[in-house]
């Protein structure tokens, strides 16, 4: 059976099928960051009206670049929140619209449940029970996962998303928007060590995170540092390693200790932070010292895309789940809301 997965929750346009049996058999994404970087972040109208413009071309170059006709799709998943209002509507009128004039199902799609099955779009996919470490522009989440739709918020951020810490501080330090890869990769020429910064919430039993004062501390070390260039030439290159690592250490942290708490081993990583080459290296030397097993999606599956919801959509549409005719978004939707399908679910 395939599906057509529809993702336009923010700033990008994704279109995917996927095929039940054959897995994902093409995909397709148009990125609105050039339009957005122009006024430092997303500005929703703006995001609302590209959508429009790009779904029905991308929908065509997907099917195109799979060699099916729009006739033969099975049923369509698309992402129905959290995210911008008109963005979400924009989606899932198109979505809702392909399905009625076809007279196949339609299925809206948590976003994060999307990020969190993102792995299991690769060759050795992750196996439920899992501990999610979800880290994203808006959310950062460690979430126990124990089938379909059986999802435990285990910790959450108090403040700034991950994501939006990396934005936020690369702004500060001139990186245009969204500069969270940017500022990872002047990093990569940088101390780690040379700025010392906090690890906040680090000794805490619970796993919540706070990130607002680990940006806020290297903004402050950015700007008593600006003007003195020529003092100290490496200094941007180490503050943006050090921030990064700052981050890392305890984003891994907690991702430990939420797998002794629940008494889980496997540690999937998704969400478009979990990109970070850091990152990844530090849940990589961890596997090798076999205290986890790490899972992360390709680094094109990590931020927005529609292969995600193609894939999360097609694993409730085959279980019978689709919606009415109705079009509802949910700009706010709690990922435990979901209705749980795991005891019908073969993994
Ligand atoms: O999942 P995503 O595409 O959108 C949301 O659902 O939020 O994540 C985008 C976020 C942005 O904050 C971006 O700066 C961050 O992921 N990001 C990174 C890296 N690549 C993307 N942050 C740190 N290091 C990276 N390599
Ligand atoms: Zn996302």
């Amino acid at each position: 059976m395939i599906t057509l997965g529809i993702e336009s929750s923010c700033d990008e346009t994704g279109l995917a099928l996927y095929c039940s049996e054959n897995g994902l058999l093409a995909h397709t994404l148009f990125s609105q960051i050039d339009l957005h970087a122009l006024y430092g972040g997303v500005v929703p109208e703006l995001a609302s009206r590209d959508h429009i413009k790009r779904l029905v071309p991308l929908t065509r170059e997907v099917c195109a670049m799979a060699g099916i006709d729009l006739s033969q799709i099975d049923h369509v998943a698309y992402t129905r929140g959290p995210g911008l209002a008109g963005a979400l509507l924009a989606g899932s009128m198109m979505a809702r619209s392909v399905a009625w004039s076809l007279g196949i199902p339609a299925l809206g799609v948590h976003h994060l449940e999307g990020h969190l099955l993102a792995p299991m779009l690769e060759d050795n996919p992750p196996s439920f029970p899992f501990v999610c470490l979800l880290v994203s522009g808006g959310h950062t989440q460690l979430i126990q996962v124990r089938g379909l739709g059986d999802y435990t918020l285990m910790g959450e951020s108090i403040d700034d998303a991950a994501g939006e810490a990396f934005d936020k501080t690369a702004k500060m330090m001139g990186m245009g928007y969204p500069g969270g890869a940017a500022l990872s990769r002047l990093g990569e020429s940088g101390d780690a060590s040379a700025v010392k910064l906090p690890r906040p919430m680090m000794d805490r039993p619970n796993l919540d995170f706070s990130f607002s004062g680990l940006k806020t501390a290297a903004i402050t070390r950015w700007k008593a540092f600006e003007g003195s260039e020529s003092e100290r030439p490496g200094f941007t290159a180490d503050l943006a390693a050090s921030f990064e690592l700052a981050v890392i250490d305890v984003l891994v942290g907690k991702s430990v200790k939420a797998l002794q708490q629940s008494g889980l081993s496997t540690l999937v990583i998704s969400g478009g932070v979990s990109a970070n080459r850091t990152l990844r290296a530090r849940a990589d030397a961890l596997e090798a010292r076999g205290e986890l097993k790490a899972f992360y999606p390709r680094l094109e599956f990590c931020t927005d895309n529609g292969a995600m919801i193609a894939l999360a959509g097609s694993r409730r549409l085959m279980l019978g789940e689709c919606d009415d005719l109705s079009v509802t978004v949910m700009p706010r939707w709690p990922l435990e809301d979901l209705p749980s399908l795991s005891t019908s679910l073969s993994n």
